[in-house]
């Protein structure tokens, strides 16, 4: 017994002698063991013939770096122009440039799920569409929510975007020499008028037409004329936490999903406008059993998207889960406003930079005022500016040269692998697409795919159709953004409302608008000078218009 407490078991003292080792030359061990990991996930590897940057191959500190600095989408331009069409972005993560690959990844049934990248974005306890990678749980929360997303219901609650357009054309108002509220007007440079910051005054509106639609009210932006409470920046550092902690989503436990955050009131989400309105919405139309008027239960009786997603919730229970009402309307906010707002201040950006397309688009508008293809005054209607050629391809020209999203959208490659190219990818390989990328293709966009060029989308049709096919700007398939229908349709209605009554003209002409990628692009520095057009001039085009209107029914 004596002998056998006195013994040390030969793993004992294997283990004693690796300690001994560690501990005289961990100094050296522990870079030669972080080396070696680098090295074979660089070399022993099936992505090891992929080009990238060296750092890239071995870590995920190369994607991390570039989506911290907010410039990831310039990067992944710079690196597909340097490396190729395939480019290893981590050790484990392939770049695609090509349009076609990324319409096969994104396409339904495909099945090239979403990763873990997407796990990150809030709400963890309950995902909403967007942050659901399950997707089977997924298709089902969808079908609830694509009934108020559809453009028939979009086009019932028409009326409040119309308000609300109102109400920016009225804010801006005051802003022009001849409609400004005396004292108004600040920092006018001598002999000029005010500079506006345009950006974020369709910053307000985007997030104030969410309101309207998700909960039946405003969020009050642009009555306040300023980001209230700081909530349009916390939504921006909170997608820019996305951006970054998704690409190393493990982390997140220790960080936001960490829950000793809960107790610091500053970062507790609960406490922020977007999140407290949302709730607060919520319990007014408690309890969901009773129907008011059968319309749902928003206020004033209309069928926003919460009514909408109370109602599917009591048709099934199961499919359809309580959390699932909050968390679908409260993402919507977070999915739509900066997205939308992006678009917006693309288009104008492209457009005031250039004279040409700038005249070009006002002479069609005036003259689809005076035709009566427009309304002279008051809102413009979707159909109708379903009617502005050049209107449309500058829309699209601006989505495709700078789309909303600046991250990679990522996708796992099925469990079974695939052949690309003549390689096999196993089963589990990261997929990332970057719009900005993608709709720089040149077989696909044409040799001048890197300038905004709207004709290219009216040259011809047939090849438009082509183009239409690979554009990325709402993704695509099972995933395809489910908001494309709002944010077209206030788009369509607010940005020729704008160019119709008001004229335009950038500020600092030739300065770049700051564009960073958080998840969304997040763009700052649209100042515009903005004057009314003369109210001589909208009556001209109104007896224009009258005229026309008088000679066609008699030709008739
Ligand atoms: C011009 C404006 C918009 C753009 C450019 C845009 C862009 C996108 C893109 C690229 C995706 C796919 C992301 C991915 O697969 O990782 C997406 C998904 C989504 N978007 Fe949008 N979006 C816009 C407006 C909106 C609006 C207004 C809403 C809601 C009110 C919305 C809600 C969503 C949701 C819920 C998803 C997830 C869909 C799914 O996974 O099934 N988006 N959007």
């Amino acid at each position: 017994m004596g002998s056998d407490e006195n013994t040390i078991s030969p793993t004992r003292t294997l283990l004693l002698a690796a300690w001994g080792i560690f501990r005289e030359y961990w100094i050296l061990l522990i870079p030669l063991f972080i080396s070696f990991r680098f090295l074979c996930k660089r070399y022993v590897s099936p992505l090891r013939d992929y080009p990238g940057p060296f750092l890239a191959s071995c870590s995920r500190i190369w994607k991390l770096m570039s989506t911290a600095s907010e410039r990831t989408h310039l990067d992944h331009i710079a690196l597909h122009r340097k490396y190729g069409p395939i480019v290893r972005v981590a050790p484990n993560e392939l770049s695609f440039a090509s349009p076609m690959v990324a319409r096969n990844v994104l396409s339904a049934g495909k099945r090239f799920y979403k990763t873990d990248f997407y796990s990150v974005f809030p709400p963890p306890e309950n995902p909403d569409i967007f942050t659901e990678v399950r997707e089977d749980v997924h298709a089902m929360k969808k079908k609830v929510a694509n009934v108020p997303y559809s453009m028939a219901a979009m086009r019932q609650l028409s009326p409040f975007i119309d308000d609300t357009i109102d109400f920016l054309v009225s804010r801006l108002d005051q802003f022009c020499p001849d409609t400004a509220i005396p004292g108004f007007q600040q920092a006018g440079l001598p002999g000029r008028n005010t500079i506006v910051n345009l950006g974020d005054w369709l910053h307000f509106f985007a997030f104030d037409v969410l309101g309207e639609v998700a909960f039946g009210r405003s969020f009050g932006f642009m009555a306040a004329g300023v980001d209230k409470e700081g909530a349009i920046k916390t939504i921006d550092n909170s997608q820019k936490y996305n951006g970054i902690v998704g690409q190393i989503p493990e982390v997140d436990i220790l960080l936001r999903r960490n829950p000793l955050w809960r107790w610091i009131p500053a970062f507790n989400p609960e406490n922020a406008l977007i999140t407290r309105i949302a709730r607060e919405e919520l319990a007014k139309r408690r309890p969901f059993e009773i129907e008011r008027d059968g319309k749902g239960a928003s206020s004033d009786g209309r069928e926003d998207l919460l009514s909408s997603l109370i109602r599917g919730h009591l048709k099934d229970k199961t499919k359809f889960h309580e959390g699932d009402i909050f968390a679908v309307s409260h993402g919507a906010i977070f999915a739509g406003s900066d997205s939308t707002a992006s678009t917006m201040q693309s288009f104008f950006y492209q457009v005031l930079s250039s004279p040409r397309v700038y005249m070009k688009l006002i002479n069609e508008i005036e003259a689809a005022t005076r035709n009566g293809t427009i309304a002279p005054q008051g809102n413009v209607q979707w159909t109708e500016a379903q009617n502005l050629p050049y209107f449309q391809a500058c829309l699209k020209e601006a989505m495709r040269l700078r789309p909303a999203v600046g991250v990679n959208i990522q996708r796992y490659v099925p469990p079974e692998g695939i052949e690309v190219e003549g390689r096999h990818l196993p089963g589990g390989t990261r997929l990332s697409l970057n719009g900005w990328v993608l709709h720089r293709d040149k077989a696909t966009f044409g040799q001048d795919a890197e300038f905004y060029r709207p004709e290219r989308w009216l040259d011809d049709p047939e090849n438009a159709k082509v183009m239409e096919r690979y554009m990325f700007q709402f993704g695509g398939g099972a995933h395809v953004c489910i908001g494309r229908n709002l944010a077209l349709l206030e788009i369509n209605k607010v940005i020729p409302r704008l160019l119709r009554d008001f004229e335009f003209e950038l500020a600092y002409p030739g300065r770049e608008l700051k564009a960073k990628a958080t998840f969304f692009v997040v763009q700052e520095g649209l100042e515009v000078y903005i004057s009314r057009k003369s109210l001589a001039e909208q009556q001209l085009s109104e007896k224009v218009s009258e005229k026309e209107t008088i000679t066609t029914t008699t030709e008739e």
